[in-house]
């Protein structure tokens, strides 16, 4: 039987749900060339003998724990996780958020989490998802599968401002839609590299309290960031209107595939019957992955139990790099395009403290055409900021706009890297003239 893509579901149709295939095979395509495209972590840090310690490690917990340690991994387990209390006191001692293992979900990463809560939340065509512009492709594709419309909030100055989500809400009740849920990175997001500062974090509680509006905080980058942690949404919440994203992908291992989501709403249901938010994702979860892979659980608690749940304690080493790559590559834009000549050259960045991630303006369409010239003629790969607009062609600042990510190189490619995208941005004709 031959099938017709326009008569699949709408979204297999759209660019976007190439991005994610596009952005890991990208670097493999152009094996020469040195990727500033992946968001991966630093290779380096990987032992595998760790993966097996870990796993009996956490085994030995379970047999202290008088639980039965065959079940724990041949069987199917519960549908919200089997590490669940160690996740939740985790959280309580590195960061603050105080959950009881109820309200967790351990998901399949956290694109699971974000599927998960999407469909729990969404009830209808009127509910409409706001998100902080550039925008992570994860959530993009995931509201997409499931037809839920997206209102773009642009950042402005690298700051989503809280007067902006406002008006987004005014302009979204105005068309008839209810704003239904914010999605943020508020700590060295992805793409930008930007974070929210402590009296932005506040105001947008406040707005999203007193407009019903829930928060999907999605953070995966903070324990591996600058350093000087500003406390999460979630430690700030007090009337429960944030729903937390978490993921061990860039502090354990992205090969684990494990995350989970904080979801401590209450819930009523018939005849008062109460439950929590977490109790119907996993509703939904036990109708995508049943739950998750019981091993991958086993080697991210077995590394909890070696840490005593102080990731951020074990993830320093792994912060520290990236914050040294993240300086490397801002002293080498520096030394490439001083800024005398800047302005001239049509070139500006922000300036992270960490994270993987930042973001450079350039005075030509960086579209895939570009991208390619880049990686052939000139040997080096980036992302093309367009990628992370709901309609990035359309937006200047995302047609004109990269995405560096420094977290998967050595110093020393970090160092010609830039001197070839110095190169391949000279070269390159200028169209900013508009
Ligand atoms: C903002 C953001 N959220 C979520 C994820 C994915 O996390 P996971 O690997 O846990 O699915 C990423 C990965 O790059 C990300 O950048």
């Amino acid at each position: 039987m031959k099938l017709s893509l326009n008569a699949l579901h709408a979204s297999m149709s759209d660019p976007l749900l190439d991005t994610m295939n596009f952005l890991n095979e990208v670097t493999s395509r152009y094996p020469n060339a040195i990727s500033f495209a992946p968001g991966r972590p630093y290779d380096g840090f990987f032992e595998v003998a760790d993966v097996f310690r870990n796993i009996r490690r956490y085994l030995g917990h379970l047999q202290d724990h008088g639980m039965p340690v065959r079940a724990g991994v041949y069987q199917y387990g519960p549908t919200a996780g089997q590490i669940r209390d160690l996740v939740s006191a985790s959280l309580r001692d590195d960061e603050g958020i105080v959950v009881a293992p109820e309200s967790v979900v351990v998901t399949v990463g956290a694109q699971e989490a974000m599927v998960l809560a999407l469909r729990t939340l969404f009830a209808g065509p009127q509910d409409v998802l706001l998100v902080a512009c550039p925008c992570y492709v994860g959530i993009m594709g995931a509201a997409r599968l499931l037809d839920i419309a997206l209102a773009p909030v642009p950042e402005r100055d690298g700051q989503l401002q809280p007067a902006d989500v406002e008006a987004a809400i005014h302009a979204e009740r105005l068309r008839g839609r209810r704003p239904r849920a914010l999605y943020v990175v508020p700590d060295h997001a992805n793409p930008s590299g930007s974070t929210m500062d402590l009296d932005g974090r506040y105001r947008l509680l406040e707005i999203a309290a007193r407009h019903e509006l829930l928060i999907l905080e999605d953070s995966p980058y903070r324990l591996v960031g600058s350093g000087d942690r500003l406390p999460a949404l979630k430690a700030l919440d007090t009337g429960q209107d944030v729903v937390h994203i978490g993921s061990y992908s860039k502090t354990v291992f992205p090969g684990a595939r494990v995350g989970f989501a904080l979801a401590d709403q209450l819930v009523t249901g018939v005849g008062g019957v109460t439950s929590l938010l977490a109790d119907e994702m996993a509703k939904v979860k036990s109708m995508i992955t049943v739950n998750t892979p019981s091993l991958s659980q086993a080697v991210i608690a077995g590394t909890l139990l070696a840490c005593d749940g102080r990731l951020s304690v074990v993830s320093e080493a792994a912060a520290a790099r990236y914050r040294h790559a993240m300086a490397t590559t801002l002293g080498e834009l520096d030394r490439r395009f001083p800024a005398a000549r800047r302005d001239a050259a049509g070139v500006s960045w922000n300036r992270p403290a960490g994270g993987f991630f930042l973001s450079l303006r350039v005075p030509f369409d960086a579209d895939n055409a570009a991208l390619q010239r880049s990686a052939e003629e000139f040997g080096v790969l980036w992302t093309p900021m367009s990628y992370f607009y709901p309609d990035g062609a359309a937006d200047v600042t995302a047609r004109r706009s990269i995405r560096l990510s420094v977290s998967y190189l050595e110093q020393a490619q970090i160092r010609a890297g830039i001197g070839r995208l110095a190169r391949f941005i000279e070269a390159s004709e200028r169209n900013d003239g508009e």
